[in-house]
C-alpha cells in the first residue's frame, strides 16, 4: 500500500526525498540504465526501497527498477555519463540521485540561515526532525538570531519551545513553598519570587524561558506539555496567553499522561493575572484549574491537575518533574 502510494507520488512530482537529508531523486519512466557493472542487483518490494538503498550507498549514483520483475540495480554511473546506455522499456523506471546543495536542508542550522520560527522551518524544509535550530523571531537582521528547540512531532509539529520549568518543592506539591521555576519575564505581582529567565531553553529539561515579549512573534497557539499532567493544545479566543489577555480559549487534550480523570474535558478559560502567574481553568479558577503557573513560594501551589479541580491530582513520584510551553501560529 505504502509503496503504491509512494510510486504514485513519484510519478506525479517526479522527485522525492528520503530520510537521508539533502538527497532527492529525478525519475524517468519507461527507461533503465544498461549496466554490466552494478553495485548491487536484486529483488525489492518497490521503487521506494530501491531508491532508499541508493540514498544510503555513497557509491550509488542512480538506480534502475523493473516494475514487473521487482528488480533493482544500483549503478555507479548515470545517464549523463552514458546517454547511449539509457534504454527505453515499458514498466522500467530510471532514478537518478541528486545531492543538492540548493535544498533548503541547511535552513536553521547556522545563524545566517536562521528561520523566523520552528513552524516556518517546518513549512520550508522537508521533514525536519525535532532539535535545536537557529531562529530569528523579529525577522530583522540575523545578528540577533538565537538557538531554540523545535518540536516537529506533537500534533503536527512546528512548535518552538519557549519555556522549560521544574518545581521548587515537587515532593510537597500542595505546599505554599512549591512554585514553578524559573519563570518568564511576564508581568506578575512583585511578590512573585522565583528566578526570571530570558534565555531560550534548548531542551525540555533545560530550565529556562525565552524573553516573553518574543513569544507572540512565534505564534498564538500554545502547547503545554508536562510529565505530571495531560498535554494541551490551546487556541486563543477572547483569551490569549501570548497576548497576556484574559478570556475564553479552546483547548484540546493531545496526550493523556495519566489515566486519572480521563473523562474530564480540557480547560476553556485563561487568565494571566488572577494570582501569581497565568492559569488555565474551566469555570471558576478556585476549583476548576488544570494548570496554574504559580511563581510565588509564599502562597498556593503550581496546580497541574488532570481532573481540573485545582487539586493534587498530578502524577506523583516522577523523576525530573517538569513542564514546557511551545508556541506556533
Ligand atoms: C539539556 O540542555 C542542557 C543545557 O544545554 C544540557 O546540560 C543537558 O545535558 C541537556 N539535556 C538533554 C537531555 O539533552
Ligand atoms: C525582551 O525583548 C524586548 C523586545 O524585543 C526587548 O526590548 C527587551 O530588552 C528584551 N529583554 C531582555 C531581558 O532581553
Ligand atoms: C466550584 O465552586 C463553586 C462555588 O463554590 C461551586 O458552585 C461549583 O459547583 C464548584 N465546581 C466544581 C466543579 O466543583
Amino acid at each position: 500500500m505504502l509503496c503504491t502510494v509512494l510510486i504514485t507520488i513519484l510519478s506525479i512530482i517526479a522527485m522525492i526525498k528520503t530520510e537521508e537529508y539533502g538527497i532527492f531523486f529525478e525519475i524517468e519512466e519507461n527507461s533503465f540504465l544498461s549496466d554490466e557493472d552494478t553495485i548491487w542487483n536484486g529483488k525489492v518490494d518497490c521503487l521506494f526501497s530501491c531508491s532508499r538503498m541508493c540514498a544510503r550507498e555513497t557509491l550509488c549514483k542512480s538506480t534502475s527498477f523493473l516494475e514487473n520483475e521487482g528488480t533493482c540495480s544500483l549503478h555507479r554511473e548515470t545517464r549523463t555519463m552514458h546517454p547511449d546506455r539509457l534504454l527505453r522499456q515499458q514498466g522500467s523506471i530510471y532514478v537518478e540521485k541528486v545531492v543538492s546543495a540548493k535544498t533548503p536542508i541547511s535552513l536553521g542550522t547556522t545563524q545566517s540561515s536562521a528561520v523566523p520560527s520552528c513552524q516556518a522551518l517546518l513549512s520550508q524544509s522537508p521533514l525536519p526532525s525535532s532539535g535545536v535550530y537557529w531562529i530569528n523571531p523579529d525577522g530583522g537582521s540575523q545578528a540577533n538570531a538565537f538557538k531554540a528547540y523545535c518540536n516537529m512531532e506533537t500534533d503536527g509539529g512546528g512548535w518552538t519551545l519557549v519555556w522549560s520549568y521544574t518545581f521548587t518543592n515537587y515532593g510537597h506539591f500542595n505546599d505554599k513553598s512549591n512554585a514553578i521555576t524559573p519563570r518568564p519575564n511576564w508581568q506578575v505581582r512583585p511578590v512573585v519570587d522565583v528566578p526570571i529567565s530570558t534565555t531560550s531553553p534548548l531542551n525540555e529539561t533545560d530550565y529556562n524561558a525565552m524573553n516573553f515579549s518574543q513569544w507572540k512573534q512565534l505564534g498564538i497557539q500554545v502547547l503545554i506539555k508536562s510529565n505530571i499532567n495531560n498535554w494541551l493544545v490551546c487556541h486563543p479566543g477572547t483569551g490569549s496567553l501570548v497576548d497576556w489577555q484574559e478570556g475564553d480559549v479552546r483547548c484540546q487534550i493531545v496526550k493523556h499522561v495519566t489515566d486519572t480523570c480521563k473523562d474530564k474535558s480540557a480547560p476553556s478559560k485563561y487568565s494571566p493575572s488572577k494570582g501569581f502567574g497565568p492559569m488555565f481553568y474551566t469555570s471558576g479558577y478556585s476549583n476548576t484549574t488544570s494548570y496554574y503557573f504559580d511563581g510565588y513560594t509564599g502562597n498556593h501551589w503550581p496546580t497541574h491537575d488532570p481532573c481540573g479541580e485545582n487539586n493534587g491530582n498530578h502524577v506523583k513520584n516522577v523523576v525530573n518533574p517538569h513542564g514546557n510551553i511551545f508556541i506556533r501560529y
